[in-house]
């Protein structure tokens, strides 16, 4: 029996809507290996959410003048419902800050101090004299120690992707009001050992030699230069507050409880079906469940190292990730894209511009799998263009007018499968399929194009236009075997255009089913099969669109 399959997206921080680049990185590969799988029958669960604690949040409810709750609540349901206009088909998008989520963090945080991998220390922080508080993470800024990037954040560069600790930044200053009068002050925090979890660790990450280079690279560095103890705890007042006693009014570390939140999603999930004690089945079985996370590459050393560490330290048993999917970034016109500098193209002007599935095709097509890529509209334009419209959307729309055109009534009873058609395409499904089993997207992608190619040069070469002058059962054939290939484009393009997929189905009430075992289906094709669905519309973006848009985004990146 095939076993269960866990599917995480890294949880997006809270803190406005997302850019394109979050979305390849990790969203939309997720939702396609999501929707294959459903399609295969395997038993799915695809869980996501917001990430709300941390700096980001309380940074940006203070710029924008409003409560973190307030702020939390307002930016969730944004980009919800941003996800679900791309089609991404979460089983649940829940909120680090449920109470689920505390609860369970609160849990996981007792069983480890039980065991003994916490201890306290009395650490130097800055604390900022004219904000009258102390500065964690990424409350301080300066020139990162490691590459001389001048806003590197206190807890990560963004120039170089180091974790760094504040007090290494070079000429620091509070980012709330930029102010540089700080002093260091004592202040105490929770620790977790996890130097003490190397063991533990580096087994996990041998039992990996199948990851891929990038992320065994990753993890492997972290190993290789000794895992160091770290703090689990922040003087902040926005956070899952520490259960233990001494530690009042202080809470824990960001990354402490946002990983946890897949667990406690996967919880809210269960309830929400009625059964309380379902996530079990996710989390604890570990026979017949394998976990799948896909994420960016700068959260990998999170999923390999720091959460597997402290799950191994409550001793308890729990399903750890089979396959950790990291991916590399996405730039946008050759620079960066940055959330925080408004660079780039993010999903709410994405999609106000164009339908889900023409971004979805065309990132996926040039997905950031083994080398960062890059985004621009002239490469957009042409996936849209000259795929989806000219080889896909031409081959649809060629058979859709010859059937209108010659069979009004509808295709005539009996069907001949053309046998070497049929070889070549169960050839290239194959391939599809198994570069979606592979998580190869750019792969799968290639392959499905060829088969849109394929369809083309079957119906340019078999002419059914000039045979049913002739022979009007023949070219009936030659259409019914034209549906046979839309019909399988339409099962192939099901994980990757969702819309698209369901607009081009031909086969009558296959959208009640939807699994892969009907895509060679034959049975429908041998009585009177009627006009299938309306032409496809790809409306083909023009040149002087394509020169707009980068004038338009460019223009948002300066004034940023
Ligand atoms: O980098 C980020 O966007 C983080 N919010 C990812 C968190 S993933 C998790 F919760 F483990
Ligand atoms: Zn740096």
């Amino acid at each position: 029996m095939a076993k269960r399959v866990l599917i995480t997206s890294a949880l997006p921080y809270i803190n406005g809507v997302k850019h394109l680049g979050n979305l390849i990185g990790s969203l939309l590969p997720a939702d396609v290996y999501a929707r294959h799988l459903r399609l295969k029958g395997v038993e799915t669960a695809f869980i996501c959410g917001t990430d709300e604690h941390g700096t980001p949040a309380e940074i940006g409810a203070m710029e924008e003048g409003k409560s973190i709750e307030a702020y939390c609540l307002e930016k969730h349901e944004l980009q919800a419902s941003i996800y679900r206009a791309f089609d991404i088909s979460f089983d649940f998008f829940g909120r680090s800050s449920s109470d689920e989520n505390i609860a369970m963090t609160q849990a996981i945080f007792s069983r480890i101090d039980e065991n003994g991998f916490v201890y306290e220390k009395s650490i130097s922080q800055f604390y900022s004299l004219d904000d009258r508080r102390f500065l964690p993470d990424r409350y301080v800024v300066g020139t990162c120690p490691k590459c001389g990037f001048s806003s590197a954040r206190g807890d990560q560069c963004d120039g170089c992707g180091n974790l760094l600790d504040p007090i290494e930044l070079i000429a620091p200053r509070s980012a709330l009001s930029g102010s540089t009068n700080l002093e260091l002050r004592q202040t105490k925090h929770l620790f977790l050992k996890l130097e003490a979890l190397t063991p533990d660790i580096a087994a996990f990450i041998n039992e990996h030699p199948e990851w891929s280079p990038t992320v065994l690279g990753i993890a492997r560095k972290w190993l290789s230069e000794g895992l160091r103890d770290r703090s689990i705890t922040r003087d902040l007042s926005w956070g899952v507050p520490v259960n233990k006693p001494g530690f009042e009014g202080k809470v824990f570390y960001v990354w402490f409880d946002a990983p946890i939140a897949y667990i406690s999603m996967t919880k809210e999930w269960c309830k929400l079906q009625g059964d309380a004690d379902g996530w079990t089945r996710w989390w604890k079985d570990v026979n017949d469940v394998e976990l799948v996370q896909f994420m960016a590459k700068d959260n990998v050393p999170f999923h390999t190292v720091f959460w597997p560490a402290m799950m191994k330290a409550t001793g308890d048993t729990w399903v750890f990730a089979e396959t950790i999917k990291g991916f590399n970034w996405l730039t946008y016109e050759g620079g960066k894209f940055s959330t925080s500098r408004r660079r780039g193209v993010f999903t709410d002007q994405a999609i106000a511009l164009y339908p889900s599935d023409y971004w979805r095709y065309s990132l996926l097509a040039s997905a950031p799998e083994s080398d960062d890529s890059d985004f621009d509209f002239g490469t957009f334009a042409n996936h849209v263009n000259k795929d989806l419209a000219d080889v896909l959307g031409n081959f649809v729309n060629r058979v859709h007018g010859l059937i209108a055109k010659h069979f009004p009534e509808g295709l005539p009873p009996g069907f001949t499968p053309d046998p070497s058609l049929e070889k070549q395409v169960q050839e290239k499904v194959s391939g599809f399929l198994s570069s979606l089993d592979a998580l190869k997207f750019r792969a799968a992608i290639q392959i499905m194009r060829s088969l849109w190619v394929l369809g083309n040069e079957y119906i340019t070469g078999a002419q059914p236009w000039s045979i049913v002058k002739a022979d009007r059962n023949a070219a009936a054939n030659i259409l019914k075997n034209c549906l046979f290939l839309q019909n399988v484009f339409s099962y192939c393009a099901s994980p990757v255009m969702p819309s698209m997929a369901e607009h081009i189905n031909a086969h009558p009430g296959a959208g009640d089913r939807w699994s892969y075992d009907d895509m060679f289906a034959i049975d429908w094709l041998k009585g009177t099969v009627s006009l299938p669905q309306p032409a496809v519309l790809v409306a083909k973006i023009s040149d002087e669109e394509v020169a707009d848009l980068q004038l338009r985004f460019a223009g948002q990146m300066v004034e940023a």
